[in-house]
């Protein structure tokens, strides 16, 4: 697949995730879609909670599920799209980045797995896709490195 085409698809995959958020509370609909080193795709999306501050972000549900796999390794680029639903549509104009502890989170994997990820941002209208290197949306980041976990 070509780049762009590899960007499309996790876009694609992580929209199809955002159908299946739970956010009766925001009415904000957030899907990601982590693409893995075998070119598996594992998706999530946001789960909120009645207290509200328990609320799970929709990256951060995707990478529990690789890290249950045993997959936290394995990390080489990620998608996120969010919106509000308007039956089979997400609207919205405006990108969607990942929040500071998500970042963190991702931090992470994207560590264990030794990449400096790429992370697509759309919005839910799908007309705006902004790509960054988690370097650059979490600089001087702390993770595993710091803590001698990640060998050379
Ligand atoms: N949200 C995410 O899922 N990921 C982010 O990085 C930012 C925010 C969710 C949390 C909440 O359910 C909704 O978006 C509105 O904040």
């Amino acid at each position: 697949m070509t780049e762009d085409a590899t960007r499309d698809a996790l876009i694609a995959a992580a929209r199809e995730a955002a159908s299946r958020a739970y956010a009766p509370y925001s009415g904000f609909h957030v899907g990601a879609a982590l693409l893995l080193k075998n070119g598996d795709v594992v998706t999530g999306a946001n789960v909120e909670n009645a207290s509200y501050g328990l609320t799970l972000c929709a990256e951060t549900a995707a990478i529990a599920k690789i890290a249950n796999e045993g997959w936290i390794g394995e990390l080489t680029e990620m998608a996120l799209i969010g919106g509000r639903p308007d039956g089979d549509m997400l609207l919205g104009s405006e990108a969607v980045h990942p929040c500071g502890r998500c970042r963190q989170i991702l931090n992470e994997a994207a560590e264990q797995s030794k990449a400096d990820i790429l992370v697509h941002c759309a919005s839910g209208d799908g007309k705006v896709v902004q790509s960054y290197r988690l370097s650059e949306l979490l600089p001087a980041a702390f993770g595993p490195k710091d803590l001698g976990l990640i060998p050379d």
